[in-house]
């Protein structure tokens, strides 16, 4: 596995490790969205599937990384939030602090999540599936809710269009009710209007109809709306 030394620019993808309450904060999660199946595509190091099963959600996981030795990916998980949490520490002026108050605590939040992610995937290895996106290994209409945390858009300068709306579609055909994906700016704040408007109308074209909806988290500057896509309106 390829390990990134330099912290001042997220030159590869961060396997970034976020906890269930910021899920809940980002995605506007409600108890009765844990109650059915859900996706969390890329799972990255989150806590998110640990923490949701533990109150009885069925949840999967999806990203390459699950490729890797679960031990190994474990200790990356750790040195991945270190580098995550410098990189915002280092650009402090981008991001607004009042969810995390400082760079500090924010450290804290994610090497909790990332601990519990790695205690989590060796002892539940099959809520975590390696699959890479645009091709997921699960049957049509398999989750009732599929989450999309800080990949799509976020790497908008290496994902190109192309890639968004096959990325789209291909968790539309896995997905029955809401596909919700966060933030809607790249990873050094810009957003990403252009792109977002092309995708709603392809995806608007196919049948599947989307909407912006506001959330209340906000790291990123302005990053203050999820995309949601309702493929079971079709
Ligand atoms: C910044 S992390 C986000 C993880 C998690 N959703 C969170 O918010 O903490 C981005 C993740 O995307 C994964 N990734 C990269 N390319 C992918 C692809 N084609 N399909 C699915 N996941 C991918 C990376 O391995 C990495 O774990």
């Amino acid at each position: 596995m390829k390990r990134p030394t330099e912290n001042d620019v997220l030159g590869e993808f961060l396997i970034s490790a976020r906890s269930l309450t910021e899920y809940r904060a980002i995605f506007e999660l409600i108890d009765a969205d844990l109650r059915g199946r859900i996706l969390d595509c890329p799972g990255g190091a989150a806590s998110f599937v640990a923490e949701a099963a533990e109150l009885g959600a069925h949840v999967l996981a999806a990203d390459p990384v699950y490729a890797n030795p679960p031990a190994e990916l474990r200790e990356l998980a750790r040195t991945e939030t270190e580098r995550g949490s410098a990189y915002a520490g280092s650009h402090h002026e981008r991001y607004r602090w009042d969810f995390y108050g400082d760079p500090d605590r924010l450290q804290a939040i994610r090497l909790t999540a990332a601990t519990r992610f790695g205690d989590d995937l060796l002892a539940n290895p099959g809520h975590y599936i390696a699959a890479q996106l645009p091709v997921l290994p699960f049957p049509d209409n398999t989750f009732d809710l599929a989450l999309s945390s800080h990949l799509l858009f976020t790497y908008a300068d290496r994902l190109d269009a192309d890639f968004h709306l096959a990325a789209l579609l291909e968790l539309a055909r896995v997905t029955t009710g809401e596909i919700r994906l966060y933030p809607l700016v790249d990873h050094s704040g810009r957003p990403q209007d252009d792109l977002i408007a092309r995708l709603r109308k392809e995806v608007h074209d196919k049948g599947i109809p989307t909407e912006l909806r506001p959330t209340h988290y906000e790291f990123h500057r302005g990053a203050t709306e999820m995309l949601v896509l309702r493929p079971n309106r079709r």
